[in-house]
């Protein structure tokens, strides 16, 4: 079996964060999202991994990829144009052999669940196999429409309630499902969808879906999301150096890291990190300060005596004030030079974007 990770889409919901990062990039937890996915697949003893980017992610992608160091080979594939996640899966066709296991850059992952996945599809042997988790606010992704662990259909962002068991990104492809998705209609976003593939070989009963419970589960679209997979991720755990795990309170030099945080550079810390701190290299923090709940990318800093709650730094932001955010509405600090420096997002109950206001 072999991996492929979507890494293409736009991240229209997180600009103009995603204007400066690829959305595949983004810090969150310890590591960028694409590594998240690398570690999952290495975890699962895949070798060849695929990563579908697009003109738009190929560069900051493949330069990326320089610097990761495992025991896997890695192909970045091009799509010439974004054209939605089948047209993605459909580049695959040459790349996989047997089956493969296809997840997307923008959700979390969860090893177990994973593996509970792979072992569905070995034993009901369909055309494809979908994890299904269960959320909230179903209206936001796909909803699966199932008899049993057959899929009967599935409703992307329905308006009405149609059940709360949705498409989580995380599938295994037969050849001949990834041979199908380019024969996927264009849908209603202009876009060929995985999901309109699924559709059309449901109609031979072999399109199974796993359900699982889905806590871990978070799709990195916006602001909000990106926190709680922050936080998702760190309080799972993470196997690398800089992790202070959760209950632990760990002195360096100047300053303190309260767990579950990750700290790239502890040297660069003089205040007080955590919980829920997400620290990339070259992230610096002032005398007397305290962050935590936030994501601080790379070489972004706070200037001493200031508190940070629940934010997000983008990579090269300082904050120069306080910064409270909440859970609900993160405070996103830009770079100086971005047309607007400090923004705070402000949600809709339904967690859209409802306007942005300057702080
Ligand atoms: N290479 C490539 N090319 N990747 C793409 C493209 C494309 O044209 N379009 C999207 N992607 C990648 C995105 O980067 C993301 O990782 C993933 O595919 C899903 O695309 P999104 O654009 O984020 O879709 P969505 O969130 O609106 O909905 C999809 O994901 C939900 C779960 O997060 C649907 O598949 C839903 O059914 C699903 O519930
Ligand atoms: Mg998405």
């Amino acid at each position: 079996m072999q991996g492929a990770i979507l890494a293409g889409g736009l991240g229209k919901r997180l600009r103009p964060l995603s204007e400066i990062v690829p959305k595949p990039l983004l810090f969150v937890g310890g590591k960028p999202m694409l590594d998240h996915a690398l570690s999952a697949f290495e975890a699962l003893g895949l070798r060849e991994v695929a990563i579908v980017a697009s003109p738009f992610t190929r560069e900051a992608i493949t330069s990326h990829l320089n610097n990761v160091d495992n025991n896997i080979d890695i192909r970045v594939l091009l799509q010439e144009k974004p054209l939605g996640t089948a047209d993605a899966v459909s580049v695959l066709e040459n790349f996989v052999d047997d089956e493969v296991l296809v997840v997307s850059s923008d959700v979390t992952l969860n090893v177990p669940a994973m593996v509970s996945l792979v072992k569905f599809h070995r034993e009901k042997s369909p055309l494809a196999s979908i994890l299904g988790v269960k959320v909230k606010d179903p209206s936001k992704y796909g909803v699966l429409l199932v008899n049993g662990a057959t899929l009967t259909g599935v409703v992307e962002k329905p308006k009405e309630f149609l059940g709360d068991l949705v498409n989580s990104g995380i599938y295994v492809l037969s050849k001949y499902a990834v041979a199908s998705a380019k024969d996927s209609p264009i849908s209603v976003r202009g876009e060929k969808e995985i999901t309109d593939t699924f559709v059309s070989l449901s109609k031979s009963g072999l399109v199974m879906v796993l359900p699982d419970n889905g806590s871990w589960w978070h799709d990195v679209g916006d602001f909000r999301n990106l926190l709680m997979a922050n936080q998702y991720y760190l309080e799972f755990g993470l196997d690398q150096k800089g992790y202070v795990r959760g209950g632990d309170i760990k002195r360096v030099g100047k300053g303190t890291i309260i767990g579950p945080s990750f700290v790239a550079d502890a040297d660069l810390i003089e205040g007080e990190v955590g919980p829920y701190a997400s620290l990339d290299s070259g992230a610096k923090i002032g005398f007397g300060c305290h962050v935590r709940n936030t994501v601080m990318m790379q070489g972004s800093g706070v200037l001493p005596a200031y508190s940070v709650r629940n934010a997000i730094l983008a990579p090269g932001a300082l904050a120069t004030s306080e910064v409270h955010g909440t859970q609900e509405a993160p405070a996103l600090i830009m770079p100086s030079g971005s047309k607007i420096r400090q923004r705070m997002l402000l949600f809709t109950k339904a967690g859209r974007l409802a306007f942005i206001r300057k702080i």
